[in-house]
């Protein structure tokens, strides 16, 4: 365990060597906040109305009390990235339909209501995207054409206010794996944060225990969140894919989605421990 983290450190100091700077830090306190190279203005912009919202379980965007638990899990999780100076988050579950699109584009926008932080979300499940349809904003070109150098980022983003941006995939990949453990996605995910500068990037993975997608991918995330679902997963799945996640990368926590507390009228609720 100790060589596997002392080769993530090593391979995330290489990155942020490269990336001339210090992820976070950046706008936090007193270092110099560096710009980026592009201008996140530019970009289209789309909102979140109250209908999708509420169709969709994007409790972020219209706050109350079902948006308090996204509000403790980006807090909780800036906590722990700040303080080890860590930009990219994954966010994976051990099977299907356990809540990861969901809860990612709620803790993009939870984080996004901190203005001085620039946040990107992006659709890592190439297999069987769905971003595009939960944000009903199919963008001109995919993430995935991206990632092999045959669009413009740009062509595949959206933005939500100024400081949220939401890259995702009009079509599915038919090589996923193959891919997603490529040189040309690690350098063009190097590129990408070294023109836009985020101080966080969410990626919206595919489940685990389906396939091998993420494996040769985990490399490039700073750590992960797994998303179970209370009623359908079960412990040893949680438990395998925590095993599994923990030789890959940095696990942040796990976040418990569709629990129900009947007795508080809430559909549900959501809980990290780290
Ligand atoms: N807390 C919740 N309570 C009830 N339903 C939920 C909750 N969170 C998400 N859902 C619903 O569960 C379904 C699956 O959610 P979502 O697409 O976010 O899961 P996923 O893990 O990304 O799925 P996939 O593995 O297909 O990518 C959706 O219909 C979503 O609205
Ligand atoms: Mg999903």
């Amino acid at each position: 365990m100790e060589k596997l983290e002392a080769a993530l450190a090593r391979a995330r100091e290489m990155r942020r060597a490269a990336l001339g700077d210090a992820g976070i830090e950046r706008t936090s306190g007193t270092s110099t906040p560096s710009a980026p190279a592009v201008e996140w203005a530019a970009l289209p912009e789309i909102s979140v109305s109250d209908p999708l919202a509420r169709r969709n379980r994007i409790a972020a965007a219209i706050g109350g009390r079902e948006a308090s638990p996204f509000d403790m899990l980006r807090s909780r999780t800036l906590r722990q990235i700040k303080e080890k100076n860590w930009t990219r988050i994954a966010l994976t579950s051990p099977g299907p339909a356990c809540g990861k699109t969901t809860v990612a584009i709620n803790l993009a926008l939870s984080l996004s209501r901190q203005r001085d932080l620039r946040v990107m979300l992006l659709d890592f499940d190439l297999r069987r995207p769905s971003l595009h349809r939960t944000l009903d904003a199919t963008p001109r070109k995919s993430l995935h054409e991206f990632l092999e150098g045959k669009a413009e980022f740009a062509e595949t983003a959206y933005r939500i206010e100024d400081n949220l941006v939401v890259s995702m995939n009009a079509t599915p990949h038919q090589q996923p794996a193959e891919l997603m453990q490529s040189e040309s996605t690690r350098q063009a995910l190097d590129l990408l944060e070294r023109a836009w500068r985020p101080d966080v990037m969410l990626f919206d993975m595919s489940p685990m225990l389906a396939s091998d997608d993420n494996v040769g991918f985990l490399s490039n995330a700073d750590c992960a969140l797994l998303v179970v679902a209370a009623e359908s997963t079960t412990l040893p799945n949680i438990d395998a894919c925590e095993k599994e996640l923990a030789q890959l990368t940095n696990v942040l926590g796990v976040v418990l989605n569709k629990c129900r507390y009947e007795d508080e009228g809430a559909g549900y609720a959501y809980g990290t421990y780290g």
